[in-house]
């Protein structure tokens, strides 16, 4: 599958991680573990898109140059389940400002339900990153999306864990400039909204309330 604005992350490494995530019988701790790495990859991955500012430092021998990262960095979780990957974007990300936003789905409707939001200032002048592992009908991101628009935000990224090729469709359509990083296109929704094979509820898993 060909999308635009769509970049999937994948390697050995990642292949493995999504395995432990996708197996029932893995544990919240390992669940946990293998949720962090991945967002490791991940954020490895949309590095690629900040940009440098060419610095001068010292070695103990001469004067070099070196680099700054130029760009302000947000990054917004979604809760609960977009939680489980900011500290891997902020071990390699130190300076990052982080928003939140609450949305809960219905689980009859699918729509999202808002119930927090609270995100920096300047979001004009930031790359946002909104963190979320899971991309099943869209609706959360696409909500997520225009809060941040609305406040002012443009240069936009979307980094998940799995996605069905619905979300993205969604998303694409009502958010096109948004840049989507996955580490997986799973196959689709079943009749309950959840993506398929996928790894059940995010949240649950991650937090533990099953
Ligand atoms: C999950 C997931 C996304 C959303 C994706 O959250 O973390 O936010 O569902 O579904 P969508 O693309 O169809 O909107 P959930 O609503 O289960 O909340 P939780 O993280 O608190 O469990
Ligand atoms: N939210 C989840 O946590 N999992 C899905 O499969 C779909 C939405």
């Amino acid at each position: 599958m060909n999308y635009n604005n769509f970049t999937l992350v994948t390697n050995p490494l990642v292949k493995r991680e999504i395995t432990i995530l996708r197996d029932k019988n893995t544990c919240v701790r390992d669940f946990r573990r293998s949720l962090n790495r991945l967002a490791f990859h991940l954020a490895v991955a949309v590095s690629e898109n900040l940009e440098l500012d060419e610095i001068l430092i010292e070695t103990p021998l001469e004067v070099t140059k070196g680099v700054k990262i130029k760009n302000s960095i947000v990054l917004i979780p979604v809760l609960r389940a977009g939680l489980s990957m900011v500290s891997s974007f902020v071990e390699l990300m130190p300076n990052a400002k982080v928003g939140h936003i609450g949305l809960q789905r219905d689980e009859e409707t699918l729509l999202p339900i808002e119930y927090y939001y609270k995100t920096p200032k300047n979001l004009e002048e930031a790359k946002v990153f909104i963190l979320d592992p899971m991309l099943a009908t869209g609706g959360s991101a696409c909500a997520a999306f225009d809060f941040i628009k609305k406040r002012g935000a443009k240069d936009l990224y979307f980094v998940s864990i799995i996605s069905a090729p619905e979300g993205i469709e969604n998303l694409h359509k009502n958010h096109p400039e948004v840049k989507i990083y996955s580490t997986s296109i799973d196959r689709g929704l079943n009749e309950n909204g959840y993506i398929v094979p996928g790894l059940g509820d995010a949240g649950d898993r991650t937090f533990g309330t099953l």
